[in-house]
């Protein structure tokens, strides 16, 4: 099986206010098909690593690795492409235009992408929709479908280019025990049927105990 994702000895720090090590030597690897969790205290530094790993903040040493291809280093302009082309993401809060279509919101990361017609992409929006089981809300306003739909949509939009990895940064941390269940089943038949990676930080023991492997954070450093 192939690597999706690989970090080789990360290392961050913030300079303001005062120097501090953020990050400590990080090396892990995800690989194709992989369901992997981060767990770590608050402040252990687990959102700035998704950040990174994102490739939205570039303020690091050491290396990255997406697709065995090293990213780190790479002018903006292609890390924009990457990341739209390769990485899908889901937040704690869904970031939903919320005067736009569920259909639109989801359309969005492709039309940037600008590598299919129109037609094109609003076909894989809807089968993206249908696929989550939310086909019927597509003419809908963002603003006006539920907190667990909404994460549905953001999941539908982050998948809208088939990237390789979807990344989350505690995705299931404003629902309730009903919709996290089901957006922890959204992920696993994702990684089962399609044979995606995740990489997923959470707070909930019993959704990490779920995934494949808990990658567990400890002031910066990777302990287990
Ligand atoms: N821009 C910044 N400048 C200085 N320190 C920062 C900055 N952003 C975050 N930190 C510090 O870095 C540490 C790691 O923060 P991070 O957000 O990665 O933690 P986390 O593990 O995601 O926590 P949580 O579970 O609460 O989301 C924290 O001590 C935080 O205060
Ligand atoms: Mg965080």
């Amino acid at each position: 099986m192939g690597t999706v994702l690989e970090t080789k000895t990360i290392n961050k720090h913030f300079r303001k206010p005062v120097d501090f090590h953020v990050l400590k030597d990080i090396s892990f690897r995800v690989k194709e098909g992989e369901f992997a969790s981060i767990m770590g205290k608050s402040g252990s530094g687990k959102s700035t690593l998704l950040y990174i790993l994102s490739t939205m903040d570039t303020d690091y040493e050491g290396e990255l690795f997406l697709n065995e291809e090293l990213v780190t280093g790479k002018p903006r302009k292609e890390l924009s492409q990457i990341r739209n082309r390769h990485i899908g993401f889901v937040f704690q809060f869904h970031y939903l235009l919320s005067e736009f279509s569920v259909l639109e919101n989801v359309m969005l990361p492709a039309k940037k992408l600008a590598s299919k017609s129109y037609q094109e992409i609003e076909h894989d929006a809807m089968e993206k929709l249908n696929m989550l089981n939310i086909g019927h809300l597509a003419k809908k306003r963002a603003s006006q479908v539920s907190g667990g739909e909404k994460q549905r949509v953001a999941i539908a939009r982050a998948l809208i280019n088939n990237p390789d990895i979807l990344m989350g940064d505690e995705p299931t941390g404003n629902l309730d025990s009903y919709n996290a269940e089901n957006v922890f089943q959204i992920f696993k038949r994702l990684k089962e049927e399609e044979g995606l990676s995740l990489l997923v930080v959470t707070h909930d023991l019993d959704f990490a105990k779920r995934t494949d492997r808990i990658i567990e954070m400890e002031d910066g450093t990777i302990i287990s």
